[in-house]
């Protein structure tokens, strides 16, 4: 019998070309175990502001691709930086829609990871905690100890393919696998 492969949908809080967080990500994809497929959810940019006026019946193309793309994954992987000592606000947006409707969001009860890079010698840690607390409330089930916080200005050379981030980075997301395997 072969075995259905697990299904990991990232999002990126940086929408920036060069963004070390989407390269972050992209170490996930490029890392990933056997038999799990990590894939980043593009779009971010392109959802309007939350407005409940505009979730009722039909919502947004944007809106309704990424909430059936989240829906259809087995757990969800949060790569964000910081922004002024909390998350960025397109990350924020994009919870905001997926946490909708209410009780029955895209990521209700999906494991959820939360990992970053940023440049302050906390790496982000501030911007992971409220990553959490939002994603918890808007239906998530976070794993608290899928934790990798990055602080950029000690990146050598290699970046983030240097092989202690990615070791990080896979321990992260077999954690997350690991969620799905015990809600499977
Ligand atoms: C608007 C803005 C606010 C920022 N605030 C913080 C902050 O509070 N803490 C921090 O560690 N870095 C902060 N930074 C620096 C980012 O962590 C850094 O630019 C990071 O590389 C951005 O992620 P990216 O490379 O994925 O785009 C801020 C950057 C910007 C543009």
């Amino acid at each position: 019998m072969t075995e259905r492969t697990v299904q990991i949908a990232v999002l990126v809080g940086s929408l920036r070309k060069a963004s070390i967080n989407r390269e972050l990500a992209q170490v996930a994809i490029d890392n990933a175990p056997a038999g799990v497929t990590v894939r980043i959810v593009d779009g971010l940019a392109a959802l309007p502001f939350y407005n409940e006026d505009d979730d009722q019946g039909a919502v947004h193309q944007g809106v309704a691709t990424v909430r059936d793309e989240i829906a259809a994954a087995d757990a969800v992987l949060l790569v964000t930086p910081e922004y002024n000592g909390t998350l960025p606000a397109v990350l924020k947006n994009a919870i905001d829609w997926l946490s909708r409707p209410y009780g029955a969001g895209a990521m209700t009860g999906k494991p959820v990871g939360v990992i970053g890079a940023a440049l302050g010698q906390y790496a982000g840690t501030w911007s992971r905690q409220d990553t959490r607390k939002s994603v918890g409330i808007a239906g998530g089930r976070v794993i608290e100890d899928v934790e990798v916080g990055i602080a950029t200005a000690t990146l050598g050379e290699h970046g983030v393919s240097d092989p202690a981030v990615v070791e990080q980075v896979v321990a992260a997301v077999e954690r997350l696998v690991s969620e799905v395997a015990v809600a499977a």
